[in-house]
C-alpha cells in the first residue's frame, strides 16, 4: 500500500507558497490538497485517512497563517506525520516552531520542514519592489519536490506499518471502551472478587483451601474412585 499524503495550506501573499504546492502535485497526482482559505470556520476536515500531512503556509508575522494552525490544533491526533512547508521573506532559522508546538500539543511529529525564500512586498518592502524577486525559483520548486520524494523513499513504507498499528488500536479500544472512573472500580472489584473465589464458585481464603497430602482420611470419607480399585 502507497502512503496517502494531503497538503493543507494557506497561500494569502502572492501565492509563494502555493508554488511550491502545484508543483508537488504535478510530480505526485495522488496528492490531495486542502485549501485552508476555502474552508468556513466550523469546518474540519478529516486527517484521518492519511499517512502524511504537509502543512504550508507563507510566514506571517514570523508565524505559520493563523488558520492554518487552528485547523492543525483541531485536526491532529496522536500518530499523525506532519511536514512542514513554507515559503519566507526573511532569514529561515527561527520559522516553524509554532507547527512544531501544535504538534507536539496533539502528540503528532513533525517530522521535517522544507523552505524556501518568497517574493515579499510587506511593508517597507513594497516601496523598493519587493524583497526575493522571481522566488521561489525553479531550483526552490524542484528541491520541495526532490525533498518529498526522498522523505518518501526514507519513511513511505514505514509510515503504513505504522498507521496500520494505530487503526489496530483504535479498533481495539472502540470494542472496548475503558468507561470512567466508576466503571473502572467495578471492574477492579470484579477482578479482586475472581481472585478470591475458587473454581466452585465458594470463598477459599488460604487457611481453608484444599487439604494438604500428608492429610488422613477421616472415617466419613467418600470410598475411593476407580482409580483405587
Ligand atoms: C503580513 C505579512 C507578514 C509577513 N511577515 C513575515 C515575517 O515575519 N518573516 C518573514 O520571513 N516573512 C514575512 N512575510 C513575507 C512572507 O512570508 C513571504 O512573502 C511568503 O513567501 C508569502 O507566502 P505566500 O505568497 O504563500 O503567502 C510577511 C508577509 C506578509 C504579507
Amino acid at each position: 500500500m502507497d502512503p496517502r499524503t494531503v497538503i493543507l495550506y494557506r497561500s494569502k501573499h502572492h501565492g509563494n507558497t502555493k508554488k511550491l504546492v502545484d508543483a508537488l502535485v504535478a510530480a505526485h497526482p495522488e496528492i490531495d490538497t486542502i485549501d485552508v482559505a476555502t474552508l468556513g470556520k466550523e469546518e474540519y476536515p478529516d486527517l484521518s485517512p492519511y499517512h502524511i500531512i504537509i502543512v504550508g503556509s507563507g510566514i506571517y508575522y514570523t508565524k505559520f497563517d493563523k488558520d492554518v494552525l487552528r485547523v492543525c490544533d483541531h485536526c491532529l491526533r496522536d500518530g499523525d506525520n506532519v511536514i512542514g512547508l513554507m515559503t519566507y521573506g526573511g532569514a529561515a532559522k527561527f520559522n516553524g516552531g509554532d507547527l512544531d508546538g501544535v504538534c507536539r500539543m496533539k502528540m503528532a511529529t513533525l517530522m521535517c520542514t522544507y523552505g524556501c525564500p518568497g517574493f515579499d512586498t510587506f511593508g517597507p518592502y513594497k516601496f523598493v519592489g519587493g524583497m526575493n524577486k522571481g522566488r521561489p525559483n525553479q531550483e526552490d520548486i524542484d528541491g520541495a519536490v526532490e525533498f518529498y520524494d526522498k522523505f518518501l523513499a526514507d519513511y513511505g513504507e514505514i509510515l503504513v506499518e505504522e498507521r496500520l498499528k494505530r487503526d489496530k488500536r483504535d479498533a481495539f479500544n472502540a470494542a472496548h471502551p475503558a468507561g470512567g472512573l466508576f466503571t473502572n472500580l467495578k471492574r477492579s472489584a470484579k477482578k479482586i472478587a475472581k481472585r478470591v473465589k475458587g473454581d466452585n464458585g465458594k470463598a477459599t481464603d488460604e487457611k481453608t483451601a484444599a487439604p494438604a497430602a500428608t492429610d488422613t482420611p477421616s472415617a466419613t470419607d467418600e470410598p475411593s474412585t476407580s482409580e483405587n480399585q
